[in-house]
């Protein structure tokens, strides 16, 4: 598949309706939607306020990515502030089953998601568990960083390992994505591409999404 999910921390938080109709008019698949609690990751993004108008002014499904310690505290809550998707990381929990079955039992998809620095071979365990699977391709924290290249080696090996099952688990990419590297990331077995600054920095962002997805 190739989807688009563009980031709404790179959109402009003083005129947000604007850049959420400009996401409807636009063929994003997603809106991706990054919560940042100062602990898990060093910076804080927004947390349910703006849910409300995300919820109410963007037609595209909310793609949740908690960057967060404790989601079980809060994917219910997210769930109920109109997540079509909830993601929360593997490193930041003992279990993450529990809190699967609390997404899944409010009839929301799920995601696992790893940071660059987490063994990728940890995710293998859940790929059946999971609607999707997200490798961070850079530090969860900050928009706007380099794509680490070693990204791709670990795309191949998911990729391989859901086929090899015959798993309709999706894989997502996150960070440092753009034009310049979109068809490559899908090349290598990608479903779903985030993009922050390549989105809403662009003097064009509804054509710098269709170049993605062609
Ligand atoms: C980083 C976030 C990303 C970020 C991507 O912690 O998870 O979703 O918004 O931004 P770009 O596309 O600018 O790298
Ligand atoms: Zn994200």
């Amino acid at each position: 598949m190739k989807l688009i999910a563009p980031s709404v921390l790179s959109a402009n938080f003083a005129d947000l309706r604007t850049d959420l109709e400009m996401i409807n008019r636009s063929d994003a698949d997603y809106l991706h939607v990054d919560v940042m609690d100062g602990v898990f990751v060093p910076n804080i993004s927004f947390g349910f306020p703006l849910m409300v108008p995300m919820h109410k002014y963007c037609t595209k499904p909310l793609d949740v990515h908690l960057m967060i310690v404790h989601p079980e505290k809060y994917v219910e809550r997210f769930c109920d502030a109109g997540a079509w998707s909830v993601g929360f990381h593997l490193e930041a929990v003992d279990d993450p089953l529990p809190i699967l079955d609390l997404i899944k039992a409010k009839g929301v998809r799920t995601c696992l998601t790893i940071n660059p620095d987490i063994d990728v071979k940890r995710l293998v365990p859940y790929l059946d568990k999971v609607d999707m699977i997200l490798l961070m391709s850079v530090f969860a924290g900050f928009g706007g960083q380099k794509f680490i290249p070693e990204t791709m080696d670990k795309i191949r090996f998911i990729r391989q390992e859901i086929d090899r099952r015959g798993l309709p688990t999706l894989i997502e990419i996150d960070g440092g994505v753009g034009t310049q590297n979109a068809h490559e990331l899908f090349a290598a077995g990608a479903d779903v591409l985030v993009a922050g600054t390549a989105v809403f920095g662009a003097l064009d962002p509804e054509e710098a999404i269709r170049q993605m997805k062609s």
